[in-house]
């Protein structure tokens, strides 16, 4: 298929890595195919109000290791459950046809969707509307089904790690209980990964709910011993038979929770029911900002030139995922809507298990 215009969009919150992709679709594109490319701004909210512009050369030299995006994002603009108004003021509207006047008003080939679920399920909606789309998958969450891996999780991943080596230094020092709380919504991965990596003593997981008592035995007996312990909890984590800790409610996001808290509850309650000093530190939005790891660049980059490739040969309605190491494309329709989680028999958590991790379990 003759590719001429070609759109990109990233949406949903940020991560490291998305300027590569950006980058390893533009410059093929362009020196190769000699395609227009169309920046699409603020993810769909450019979508549905019409706010985009060309790319040239220039905007995609030496992107690969910024962090953000050149475009802009959004996680407010679900053309679906589309806020209009002001604060009190707020209506839901469905925005779709406005995404496919603006989709035929930009002369459009393809459409590429960088983002997460919420950003892919509704690149699915507007493939069954019959627009040409392929998605490329990015979350520091690495939650999305059907992709091995997320690109953006590994820069995160090292993010944590890192906080959770200078704290550890800290907490032996005053021999203290530092609690660090990550990101990762309903998924562990990301306080899986790098409380396993930092060393953690406590590791805490949506998956695996948690025993208080459990914790308090746990950081009761490293202070007769190590004098220090270091709980990395996840934003999802929740204690048996409890629920999530929700920091807000935002109507104008199709998914109105956003998490947040569960590491104050868990330092306070372990001070008072244990006496021992503790601290929280909330890592928040620094895990996903800043420049991307190798490790992103580079799967980024791999997403971008097999997408390219794909919609090259007019394969659309698909998403860049990889399999067992390799890059392939994989339905739209079987990628979108199952979190991937971790598994209780996960060998990430029998590992850290092994080397005497607690999971409050
Ligand atoms: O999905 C990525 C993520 O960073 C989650 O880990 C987190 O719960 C959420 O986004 C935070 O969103 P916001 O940027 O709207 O605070």
């Amino acid at each position: 298929m003759k590719l001429k215009r070609i759109g990109i969009l990233t949406g949903g919150g940020d991560c490291p890595g998305l300027n590569a992709v950006i980058r390893s679709i533009a410059k093929p594109a362009m020196n190769y195919y000699s395609a227009t490319v169309i920046g699409v701004l603020d993810g769909y909210e450019g979508m549905v109000e019409g706010r985009h512009r060309e790319l040239t050369p220039m905007d995609v030299l030496g992107i690969i290791n910024q962090g953000g995006t050149i475009l802009g994002t959004s996680n407010k603009g679900d053309p679906f459950h589309f806020p209009m108004g002001e604060r009190n003021n707020i209506r839901i509207v469905d925005a779709s046809q406005q995404v496919i006047d603006h989709y035929r008003d930009m002369k459009l080939d393809v459409l590429v969707t960088i983002g997460g679920d919420g950003t892919q399920i509704i690149a699915h909606k507007l493939s069954q509307m019959g627009l040409n789309v392929i998605g490329i998958p990015k979350t520091i969450d690495n939650d999305l089904d059907s992709t091995d891996l997320t690109f953006g999780h590994d820069s995160a991943r090292a993010v944590a790690t890192e906080a959770i080596d200078r704290l550890q230094t800290t907490a032996s020092a005053h021999h203290r209980i530092m609690v660090v709380e990550t990101m990762g919504r309903y998924a562990g991965w990301l306080a899986l990964g790098a409380g396993l990596a930092g060393g953690a003593d406590i590791i805490l997981i949506p998956e695996i709910p948690f025993s208080w008592e459990k914790i308090f035995d746990t950081v009761l007996k490293r202070s007769k011993g190590a004098k220090f312990s270091i709980v990395c909890v996840a934003e999802g984590a929740k204690p048996q038979g409890g629920d999530v800790s929700v920091r807000e409610m935002d109507k104008k996001r199709t998914d109105p929770v956003r998490l947040g808290g569960i590491g104050e509850l868990i330092a306070k309650r372990i001070e008072d029911e244990t006496g021992l000093e503790t601290r929280v530190t909330v890592l928040g939005h620094t895990q996903r900002g800043g420049s991307p790891s190798a490790f992103d660049r580079i799967l980024a980059t791999r997403f971008g030139t097999v997408a390219l490739e794909a919609m090259a040969r007019g394969e659309f309605g698909v998403m860049a995922s990889l399999q067992n190491q390799y890059v392939v494309t994989v339905p739209l329709a079987d990628a979108v809507g199952r979190q991937r989680l971790v598994p209780r028999d996960s060998q990430l958590v029998f590992a850290a298990r092994a080397v005497g991790t607690c999971f409050g379990d």
